[in-house]
């Protein structure tokens, strides 16, 4: 009998360029998994087109009594797809303690900054009026404290003279992808786990994260082996 295919739920609040790199790579034979159900607080989401109507979730949260509320409601929907790992893709709501304790150890985000640097939004400017040589991506565990999981691996690029955050962030999201595949491959092959606030692939703690060379693969930086 063929795997089940690792089933992978995607929260977005906007665009969604990340979820179609997702989808392109299930489509293309290169990452085994997939979509069981795109979820969004915002209905009008350009995110949600990106997928069949019957794998679209979204409620206005303005329209819930409370964060708790709305954040009961949305982790009822995702634990009804039964997804082994749920991602965060430009997913702009903050995630309340219990949906995270419930998914906790196969939630992961992606976030425009080379964490710890810039939690939070207006990472590029933040990045430009720092003076910054570098910037990124991260991909990281989520945990109940905004953007403060355990990174699993980074991408870095330069900061121009002259970068506007439009212009970096458009650089940065060139790097997004490959990286967020990237880690998507160690996690649908079960090499990824959240233990405590430690990283391990392979069953090894990482100490520092991955990082992401120009062809897309991960290595370690300390030792520089592959992923
Ligand atoms: C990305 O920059 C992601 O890192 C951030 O929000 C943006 C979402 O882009 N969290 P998209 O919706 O995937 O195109």
């Amino acid at each position: 009998m063929p795997q089940p295919l690792p089933r992978i739920a995607v929260l977005a609040s906007g665009r969604g360029s990340n979820l179609q790199a997702v989808l392109d790579a299930i489509a293309a034979g290169t990452l085994a998994g997939e979509v069981v159900g795109v979820f969004s607080d915002k209905p009008g989401a350009a995110a949600l087109q990106r997928v069949t109507p019957a794998l679209r979730w979204s409620a206005a949260a303005r329209g819930y009594p409370s964060r708790e509320a709305f954040d009961a409601e949305l982790a009822d929907a995702v634990a009804a797809v039964r997804p082994d790992w749920v991602l965060c893709a430009g997913y702009l709501r903050i995630l309340g303690d219990a949906f995270v304790a419930r998914f906790r150890g196969r939630t992961l985000n992606i976030h425009p900054s080379l964490l710890p640097k810039y939690r939070g939004l207006h990472t590029h400017a933040r990045a430009i009026e720092s003076g910054d040589a570098e910037h990124g991506a991260s991909v990281h565990f989520v945990i109940p404290e905004l953007d403060a999981g355990a990174v699993v691996a980074q991408a870095v690029v330069p900061v121009n003279a002259g970068d506007t955050p439009e212009s970096l962030a458009e650089r940065v999201l060139g790097v997004e992808h490959p990286l967020l595949l990237a880690v998507m491959r160690l996690a649908v092959s079960g090499r990824l786990a959240e233990h405590g606030a430690t990283v391990q692939v392979d069953g090894h703690p990482l100490f520092t994260p991955l990082r992401l060379d120009f062809a897309g693969r991960l290595s370690d930086p300390a030792s520089g082996v592959a992923a």
